[in-house]
């Protein structure tokens, strides 16, 4: 099970701050199982692991399997909470080369995340010649990225396989009953899959926005549940046996005494799309009324050399969390080589992640020298139950974290800004003379 190493951070922080903070987190538990505090509308993920939908979580894995047997890509359309999970779960289990893997399952291509042309056009033209689904995944049903990445997939799956065709082949998730996609889809017979309305969309890769495309990627959704269940019996705990607790009381702590940034590592490269997650997760949830940890990530070993400079000498307002797995089982080990031109016959024999472990720990050592607090996530073997446990571990100390920085983690206001702009400058009806406004501001 997951633990929360503070050995080498909590020394930073002269006095027992765990007191002092207790008060808070078990006002910030109670909100979080029993609602009452800010934003306690969108708390249904805290226990979604146990109390799901389980017939979709049946349809879920029969259009998973469909999905599988009928089509060489699946295209994941959204953004955001809509995409960020889904992804980094793949990632992290199925590997960044998942689609240039052999395979028994899809590719899985993920757009609407932006809007570039030459990504747009780079996965059109990737899915156009094969069988192809589409998951459209869009909570609210309106947001622009997706809708506009949809238009140019669904049209292109009507084009090959005619309108009833297509129907079959797209997966729309959204809201149970509103939205401009769920009108689309009950209209053009899509099957549907729901996001909560008490679920926002960062705290949702364990619903059908997660959980369809990481099925479709052969991933045992079931296991990824079970994990997160283990870890919510966990986090239920009022104190700091709780490893939520001590995550989120530490960086808060770190917070006030001026670890401005927070700095998510982890020596596995397919961890990355995970830490994106992270950062979308805590970025969104705490960065609000002038305050919050700026999350930022790390690839390590290889941000060694390029970041690591910066993170062992540069202004000391970082922190730094390392997640670690076990060890997997198939490990490479060095060879010898009998010349031996390269001087690495000290190695030979030895797994890569043996190695590693040394490097991390060199880092860690390192690192806290250097005067950057070091927080350890103890994760188990990179697999799907593992990672069921980790998303929930650091939604719950989010959730905590957040009410105990005093904002409401579950609203993000602050998203509305630009998309208001973009309507403005794009002329939207109704928008027209903000629209004029802004153009008059840019040619200043
Ligand atoms: O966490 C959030 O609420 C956001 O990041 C959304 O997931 C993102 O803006 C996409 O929204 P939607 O799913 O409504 O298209």
């Amino acid at each position: 099970m997951l633990s929360v190493d503070v050995s080498k951070a909590a020394s930073f922080l002269p006095l027992p701050y765990e007191e002092a903070l207790r008060p808070m987190l078990a006002k910030a538990s109670g909100w979080l199982q029993n609602g009452g505090g800010k934003g306690s509308d969108f708390i249904g993920w805290v226990r979604l692991p146990e109390d799901y939908d389980k017939e979709e979580f049946a349809r879920i894995e029969a259009a998973a399997a469909k999905i599988r047997k009928d089509s060489a890509a699946l295209v994941v359309i959204g953004i955001g909470g809509s995409y960020l999970g889904a992804r980094g779960v793949i990632e992290c289990l199925c590997s960044p080369n998942y689609n240039l893997k052999k395979k028994d399952g899809p590719n899985i291509y993920f757009i609407g995340n932006g809007l570039s042309s030459a990504a747009l056009r780079e996965v059109y033209e990737l899915a156009e010649d094969r069988d192809f689904s589409v998951n459209v995944i869009s909570k609210s049903g309106t947001t622009t990225e997706p809708a506009v990445a949809f238009r140019f997939f669904k049209a292109l799956l009507e084009k090959k396989y005619g309108k009833e065709g297509a129907a079959k082949r797209i997966y729309a998730t959204t809201d149970r009953a509103r939205g401009a996609l769920k009108s689309l889809a009950d209209a053009e017979g899509y099957e549907t899959f729901v996001v909560p309305d008490d679920v926002g969309g960062r705290y949702s890769v364990l619903t059908a926005v997660g959980l369809l495309p990481i099925a479709a990627a052969g991933v045992d959704i079931k296991a990824l549940m079970a994990g997160a269940a283990d870890m919510m019996q966990l986090c239920r705990t009022g104190d700091y046996s709780n490893p939520a607790w001590q995550y989120a009381a530490l960086r808060n702590e770190l917070y006030r005494k001026g670890r401005k940034v927070e700095l998510l590592a982890c020596f596995e490269p397919s961890f990355r799309f995970m830490a994106e997650w992270w950062k979308q997760l805590y970025g969104e949830s705490e960065g609000k009324d002038e305050r919050g940890i700026f999350p930022a990530s790390v690839d390590f070993t290889a941000d060694l050399h390029s970041m690591g400079q910066y993170i062992q000498q540069g202004e000391r307002m970082l922190m730094e969390t390392v997640v670690r797995f076990e060890p997997d089982d198939d490990q490479m080990i060095v060879p010898r080589d009998e010349a031996d031109g390269d001087g690495l016959n000290f190695l030979a024999g030895r797994t890569l992640h043996e190695i590693n472990t040394q490097a991390m720990d060199g880092t860690l050592l390192a690192h806290v020298e250097g005067g950057v607090p070091n927080m350890i996530v103890r994760a188990g073997k990179r697999d799907a139950r593992t990672l069921g446990e980790l998303i929930y571990f650091f939604e719950y100390a989010c959730g905590l974290s957040g009410y105990v920085l005093g904002v409401n983690p579950f609203d993000q206001p602050g998203v509305e800004a630009y998309k208001k702009n973009m309507f403005a400058l794009l002329g939207k009806p109704g928008y027209e003379a903000m629209g004029d406004e802004l153009r008059a501001k840019l040619a200043r």
